[in-house]
């Protein structure tokens, strides 16, 4: 079995590497060759955290494994991040295991993947200033996702943690301009693309904000009692979703709305399968705001976590150790 760190992850998988091994997942989910259960949580409530587990089976492509994440909001508070995760690859010809990976990176670079995937699709080809809400662990590889796809050359960023925002922006302002914003206002009305990767429960900006022919990426909320977007946003926009069955068992952002009879499911313009094979139209018109919203989809971490066990092996990285 081969153990790959956050480091060696890092190292084995460029964006643009994983934006196409996304973009193949999401065809072949797209013609059923995928199965991938909606994850079980497991809630730890005294400390108001979660267990998330989230198998995943290409057969097609020949691909299963497992992720197992925790998400802790109350860490910040301890310096530790929201999110630890773990990804066993196993071998779904035999089962056995290949390969145990840092999953907080691995779920980090594929949720940038996802985002920038989306973003190819739907923002305007002439995007160049992003906003970002919310400046914690996902923000950098949602930024280096986004990157790849259009030509960003200003990040406005905003964060309630005051220092948190600080040092992503010294991050930052070696690849690009960046400024904090004073507000969620600011960040929105500078945007061509929105990031909101919070771990808010309510939302985190007004629609009343977004200028028309933004388009928008929500990855934060992951629990029907969560959103990041208020009505307006959902009103004033062409929705596409990572996956219709996630997201309508725990996008908050779509499922409130829809419970209080303001949104229908059949606004939800598509899935990015439908985006990715052409199915469904991406942007209409340079008017548009367009949003993506994502919760995460157990394909995305098994395309992502083949491809960095491929190149490990023939790059000869990683610890090879024996379990059993
Ligand atoms: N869609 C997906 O596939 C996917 C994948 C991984 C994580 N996530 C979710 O993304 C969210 C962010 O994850 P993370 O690892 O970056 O968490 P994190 O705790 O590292 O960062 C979250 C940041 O949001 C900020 N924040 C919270 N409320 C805010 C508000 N109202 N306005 C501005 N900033 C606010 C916090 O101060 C913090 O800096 C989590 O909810 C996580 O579950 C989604």
């Amino acid at each position: 079995m081969l153990i790959l760190n956050r480091k060696e992850l890092e190292e084995l998988l460029p964006m643009e590497e994983v934006l196409d091994v996304l973009a193949m997942g999401f065809r072949e989910a797209k013609e059923g060759k995928c199965v991938v259960p909606v994850r079980f949580h497991l809630n730890v409530e005294e400390y108001q955290g979660q267990f998330l587990f989230m198998p995943a089976l290409l057969s097609g492509l020949k691909q299963s494994g497992t992720k197992i994440v925790s998400v802790f909001p109350q860490n910040i508070s301890k310096g530790k991040p929201t999110i630890y995760a773990t990804y066993l690859l196993n071998d779904p010809v035999t089962g056995e295991l290949l390969a145990l990976m840092e999953g907080a990176t691995l779920t980090g670079i594929r949720t940038g993947g996802a985002s920038g995937l989306a973003t190819r699709y739907l923002a305007r080809k002439d995007s160049k200033i992003l906003g970002i809400i919310g400046t914690g662990f996902q923000s950098f590889f949602q930024f280096r996702a986004i990157q790849v796809v259009r030509p960003i050359e200003e990040v406005w960023a905003y964060d309630l943690d005051s220092q948190r925002l600080e040092s992503f922006c010294k991050r930052l302002s070696f690849l690009v301009k960046v400024y904090p914003a004073s507000s969620p206002a600011e960040a929105v009305r500078e945007s061509d693309i929105l990031i909101t990767s919070t771990t808010s429960k309510t939302p985190v900006f007004s629609g009343k904000d977004l200028r028309p022919g933004t388009h928008i990426n929500a990855i934060g909320a992951f629990r029907p009692d969560m959103r990041e977007t208020d009505d307006e946003t959902i009103l004033r926009s062409k929705i596409v979703v990572d996956t219709f069955e996630g997201c309508l068992s725990e996008a908050g952002d779509l499922l409130i709305p829809m419970s209080e009879g303001k949104l229908k499911r059949e606004r939800i313009h598509g899935d990015l399968g439908d985006l990715v094979t052409g199915r469904k139209e991406g942007r209409h018109s340079e008017e548009e705001i367009t949003l993506f919203k994502s919760v995460g989809f157990a394909m995305e971490d098994v395309v992502t976590a083949h491809l960095a066990y491929q190149k490990a092996i023939q790059q000869g990285k990683g610890e090879r150790v024996e379990i059993s």
